[in-house]
């Protein structure tokens, strides 16, 4: 499906957001292990936080309860399959399946990057506590809860396309100048470079040649021609990218923070 005049203006809108997002002081390439750590260790927040969008995805447009009917839009199933699929159950990456999320914190975690609050949040959601309420008890920083929260009240509170509009316009799209230019050189993260540099480029791959593109079209479908609902689609997406962008302002002043300790050291 060609994209309609619709989300043609939508792109035009955020161009600006969105390579002010790439270009973010936070994302900066960088060589040095102490800000890489903070970066990657804070980032898995980001990789974890996405499959709740992928959950949402798949409970809204396939059928998740029993007996199976058919639901929704059969293209809009197939892009939340094939989403999941490699979302949650990659073999591109090492050996075996994985999710990307546990591939990621695999890495960060052998960089000794501080991720003992995010396994927290994981224990708890485990064990049944009520989430995200429970974030408020836990060490984590304003700038992350807010994120996090953001994404809670779009899954729970949003429309089917207000959550697709996100995840097409402000997730999928939007890889940062540690993703795209920084794969060069990773010396700096030792042997666990080559991990880093594969999913990386996985990513980059995944979202520019199957899930972008898909995931545009699926929203296409859903919306049609129908103004009101371009209209709330448009309203998420700047909503989700200023959040978005909050999230990078948060982690730069932590990154400069360590900046600062290692200049009067
Ligand atoms: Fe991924």
């Amino acid at each position: 499906m060609a994209p309609s005049m619709h989300s043609i203006q939508l792109e035009e809108e955020i161009q600006a957001l969105r390579e002010r997002l790439a270009t973010h002081e936070a994302m900066r390439v960088t060589r040095d292990l102490d800000r890489a750590r903070c970066f990657l260790g804070r980032y898995s927040f980001l990789v974890w936080d996405f499959m709740t969008l992928v959950g949402s995805m798949r409970e809204r447009f396939t059928r998740t309860r029993l007996p199976w009917v058919p639901v929704g839009i059969p293209e809009l199933r197939r892009l939340v399959h094939q989403i999941s699929i490699v979302e949650e159950s990659d073999e591109a990456l090492g050996e075996g399946a994985s999710s990307h999320f546990e591939t990621f914190l695999e890495i960060a975690k052998e960089l000794n990057s501080e991720t003992e609050v995010l396994e927290e949040v994981i224990r708890r959601i485990r064990l049944g506590e009520p989430y995200p309420h429970f974030l408020g008890s836990l060490d984590v920083p304003d700038y992350i809860r807010r994120f996090l929260e953001s994404t809670w009240h779009l899954v729970t509170r949003g429309s089917h396309e207000e959550v697709l509009g996100v995840f097409t316009f402000s997730r999928e799209h939007v890889i940062g100048d540690f993703w795209s230019k920084g794969m060069e050189d990773l010396s700096w993260a030792g042997e666990v470079g080559d991990r880093l540099r594969a999913y990386g480029e996985r990513h980059i791959e995944l979202s520019a040649n199957d899930h972008e593109p898909f995931a545009r079209d699926a929203l296409e479908r859903l919306c049609g021609e129908d103004r009101a609902r371009w209209g709330r689609v448009a309203d998420a997406v700047h909503q989700a990218l200023r959040v978005r962008l909050s999230f990078f302002d948060g982690l730069a002043k932590e990154l400069a923070a360590i900046d600062e300790l290692q200049e009067s050291a």
